[in-house]
C-alpha cells in the first residue's frame, strides 16, 4: 500500500506562513503612518484636525494637494516660502487671515513623510456596535489596532475554509485512486497529556512559587512607601490615551521639566488647546473598563472646570479651578531638581516614572526612598558628551579617580548636602 505525507501537515504549513507573511507586510504599512500620527499629534493637533478647520486647514489628503518638496519647504518654515512670493503659499496664508504656522525645522524628510503617509490615509467609518445607535459615526484617525486585526481574522477564517476544502478534495481523489490517508492517532485528553508531561508540570509549579514570591515581595516593600499610590484624580486624565496613543510629549503639559526644579501640573488652557475641538473621543478609544460614554462625559468635566460653552464655543467666564491630587512627594528636606537629571544628565522620564504613556491612571513607580536615589547615583555614569557647563570638573575629577567615565556618585551625588537642605 501506498502511503502519501499527512495532507494536515502541509496545510498547517501553508497556513502559518501565510498568516506569517500578512502580519509582517501590515506591520510595515501601518509602521510610518503610526509615526506620522504621533508626530501629528505631539506637533501638528494644536492647530490642525485631518477632518474640519482649526486654527489651519484640514490636512487629510494634503499631500495630493502639493508636491513633496513644497510641503518640505512649507512645513519647515512656511513664512520664508510665503517671502520668497511663492503663489500657493500667499494664498493659503490670505486665506486664513495670514496666521502664522510654527516653524519645525526640526522634522526630518522622513519625518514629514510620515506625516504626509498618515494624513493620506482614508477615514475610517466604522458602524456603530449596537442597534439602537442609530447612525454612522466617523472616526477619524488612522487604521486601528481592532480593524487591523477583524481583517486578519476574516482572512484567516477564509484560509482555513479554503484549506478544509482543498483538503477535503485531496482526500476524495486519493480515496477514488485506492491511496489511504494515515489515519490520525487517537489523541490523550488535554489535562491528561498535561498530567503525563512531568517538565511541564515541575515548570507550572515553579511558575507559580515564583510569582506569588514576587508578588509578596511587591506587597512587602509597599509598607511605609507610597509606591505604586493611585489615587482618583476629579478628571479621569488617561495618559496611555494622551502621551501613549496620540504620542503627545512629556514636556507639551509638563514643559517645566526641562529648566526647573518642579515638573509642575499643566494649567487647564494648555488642555483647551486642543479640547476646544476635542469634544468627544474616537468609538475606538473606548476599552472594556471604560465607555466611550465615559470618556466624553470626562470632557464634559474639563469644559465645566473652565467654563466653555461647547454650543456657542465660547467661554462663559465660570470657572471651578480642579484640584488634582498630587501622587509623588518626597519630603520637605529633600533637594530633587527636575532640570538637573532631564536635562542635564538626560534620563528619560520613563527611568524614574515608569511606562506612563501606558498608564491609564497616574501613579507612582519608584519607590522615591533614599536608597533609590543613591543607587541610582552609584549606577549611573555622568553624560560627558557635549556638555560644556561639566567640562573642566570632569577632566580634573576623572584624573583623580583615574577613569573616563564618571558616576554621579563620583561626582559628589553621594554628599548628604547635596540632597538635604
Ligand atoms: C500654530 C498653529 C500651527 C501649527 C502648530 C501647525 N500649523 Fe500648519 N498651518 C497653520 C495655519 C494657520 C495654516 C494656514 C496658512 C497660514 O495661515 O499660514 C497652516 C497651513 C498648513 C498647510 C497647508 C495646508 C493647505 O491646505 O494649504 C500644511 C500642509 C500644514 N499647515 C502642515 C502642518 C504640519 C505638518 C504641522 C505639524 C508638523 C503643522 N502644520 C503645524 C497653523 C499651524
Ligand atoms: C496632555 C497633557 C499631559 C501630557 C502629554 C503628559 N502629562 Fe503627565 N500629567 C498631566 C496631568 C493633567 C496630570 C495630573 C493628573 C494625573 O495625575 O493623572 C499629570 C500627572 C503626571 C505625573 C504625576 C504627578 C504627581 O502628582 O506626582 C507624572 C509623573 C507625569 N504626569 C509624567 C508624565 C510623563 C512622563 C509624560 C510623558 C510620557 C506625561 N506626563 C505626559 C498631563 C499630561
Ligand atoms: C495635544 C492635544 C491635547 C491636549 C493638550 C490635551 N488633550 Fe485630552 N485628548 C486629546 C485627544 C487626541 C484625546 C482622545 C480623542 C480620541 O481618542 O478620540 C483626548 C481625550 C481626553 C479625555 C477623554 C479620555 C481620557 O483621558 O479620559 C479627557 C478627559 C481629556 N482628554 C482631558 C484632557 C485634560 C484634562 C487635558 C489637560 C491636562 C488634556 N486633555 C489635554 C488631545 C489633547
Ligand atoms: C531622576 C528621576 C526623575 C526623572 C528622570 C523625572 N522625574 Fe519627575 N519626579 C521625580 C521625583 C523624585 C518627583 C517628586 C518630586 C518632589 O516631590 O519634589 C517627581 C515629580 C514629578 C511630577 C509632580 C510635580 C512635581 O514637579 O513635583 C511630575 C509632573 C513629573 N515628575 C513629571 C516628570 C516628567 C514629565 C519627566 C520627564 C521630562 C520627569 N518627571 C523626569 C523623579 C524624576
Ligand atoms: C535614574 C537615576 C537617578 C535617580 C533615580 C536619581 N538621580 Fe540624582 N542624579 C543622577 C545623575 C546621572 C546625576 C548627575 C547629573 C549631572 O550633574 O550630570 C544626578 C545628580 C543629582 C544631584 C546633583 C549632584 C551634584 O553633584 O551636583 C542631586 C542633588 C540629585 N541628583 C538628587 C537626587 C535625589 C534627591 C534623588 C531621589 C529622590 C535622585 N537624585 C534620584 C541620576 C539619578
Ligand atoms: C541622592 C540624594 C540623597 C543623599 C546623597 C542623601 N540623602 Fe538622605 N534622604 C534622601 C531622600 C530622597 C530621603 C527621603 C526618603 C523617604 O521619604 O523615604 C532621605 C531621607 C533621609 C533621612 C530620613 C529623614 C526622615 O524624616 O525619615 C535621613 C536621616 C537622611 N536622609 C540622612 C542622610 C545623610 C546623613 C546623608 C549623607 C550620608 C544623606 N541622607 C544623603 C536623599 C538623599
Amino acid at each position: 500500500m501506498k502511503k502519501v505525507g499527512n495532507p494536515n501537515s502541509i496545510s498547517r504549513i501553508l497556513l502559518f506562513s501565510l498568516a506569517f507573511m500578512l502580519t509582517f507586510s501590515i506591520q510595515i504599512f501601518a509602521q510610518d503612518a503610526a509615526a506620522g500620527k504621533a508626530l501629528f499629534n505631539a506637533q501638528c493637533a494644536a492647530c490642525h484636525k485631518l477632518d474640519g478647520k482649526m486654527t489651519g486647514p484640514a490636512l487629510r489628503g494634503v499631500g495630493d494637494k502639493y508636491e513633496k518638496e513644497w510641503l518640505y519647504k512649507w512645513i519647515r518654515n512656511s513664512a520664508d516660502l510665503i517671502k520668497s512670493g511663492d503663489d500657493r503659499a500667499n494664498k493659503i496664508f490670505n486665506e486664513y487671515g495670514q496666521s502664522p504656522m510654527t516653524a519645525f525645522p526640526q522634522l526630518s524628510d522622513a519625518d514629514i513623510d510620515n506625516i504626509i503617509a498618515y494624513t493620506m490615509e482614508p477615514k475610517v467609518e466604522i458602524a456603530p456596535p449596537g442597534p439602537d445607535t442609530g447612525g454612522n459615526v466617523v472616526v477619524s484617525g488612522g487604521i486601528s489596532n481592532e480593524v487591523i486585526l477583524g481583517a486578519l481574522a476574516l482572512v484567516l477564517g477564509m484560509l482555513v475554509v479554503m484549506l478544509f476544502l482543498v483538503n477535503n478534495v485531496l482526500t476524495k481523489i486519493a480515496k477514488a485512486n485506492g491511496i489511504e490517508a494515515v489515519a490520525k492517532e487517537k489523541s490523550l485528553p488535554i489535562w491528561k497529556a498535561y498530567a503525563k508531561n512531568q517538565f511541564l508540570v515541575l515548570v507550572t509549579v515553579i511558575f507559580l512559587l515564583l510569582s506569588s514570591a514576587y508578588f509578596a515581595y511587591g506587597w512587602m516593600m509597599q509598607i511605609g512607601v507610597d509606591q505604586g499610590y493611585e489615587p482618583v484624580q476629579p478628571i479621569h486624565y488617561s495618559h496611555r490615551i494622551h502621551a501613549g496613543e496620540n504620542g503627545i510629549d512629556c514636556k507639551y503639559c509638563h514643559s517645566s521639566a526641562r529648566e526647573s526644579k518642579h515638573s509642575g501640573i499643566p494649567s487647564l488652557n494648555v488642555c483647551m488647546n486642543c479640547h476646544k475641538n476635542i469634544s468627544e473621543v474616537a468609538e475606538t478609544t473606548a476599552t472594556e473598563e471604560y465607555s466611550k460614554d465615559f470618556y466624553d462625559k470626562e470632557i464634559q468635566k474639563l469644559y465645566a472646570a473652565v467654563g466653555w460653552d461647547q454650543a456657542e464655543q465660547k467661554y462663559t467666564g465660570k470657572t471651578q479651578p480642579v484640584k488634582w491630587v498630587r501622587i509623588h512627594n518626597l519630603p520637605d528636606l529633600v533637594y530633587f531638581n527636575h532640570a538637573q537629571h532631564v536635562t542635564v544628565a538626560g534620563i528619560e522620564c520613563q527611568t524614574c516614572h515608569g511606562p506612563v504613556e501606558e498608564m491609564e491612571i497616574m501613579k507612582q513607580h519608584s519607590p522615591l526612598t533614599m536608597g533609590w536615589c543613591i543607587n541610582c547615583h552609584r549606577e549611573t555614569d555622568v553624560k560627558l558628551k557635549d556638555n560644556d557647563y561639566y567640562k573642566k570638573i570632569h577632566e580634573e575629577l576623572s584624573k583623580k579617580y583615574g577613569v573616563d567615565k564618571l558616576t554621579a556618585a563620583q561626582m559628589g551625588g553621594l554628599e548628604c548636602g547635596k540632597c538635604h537642605y
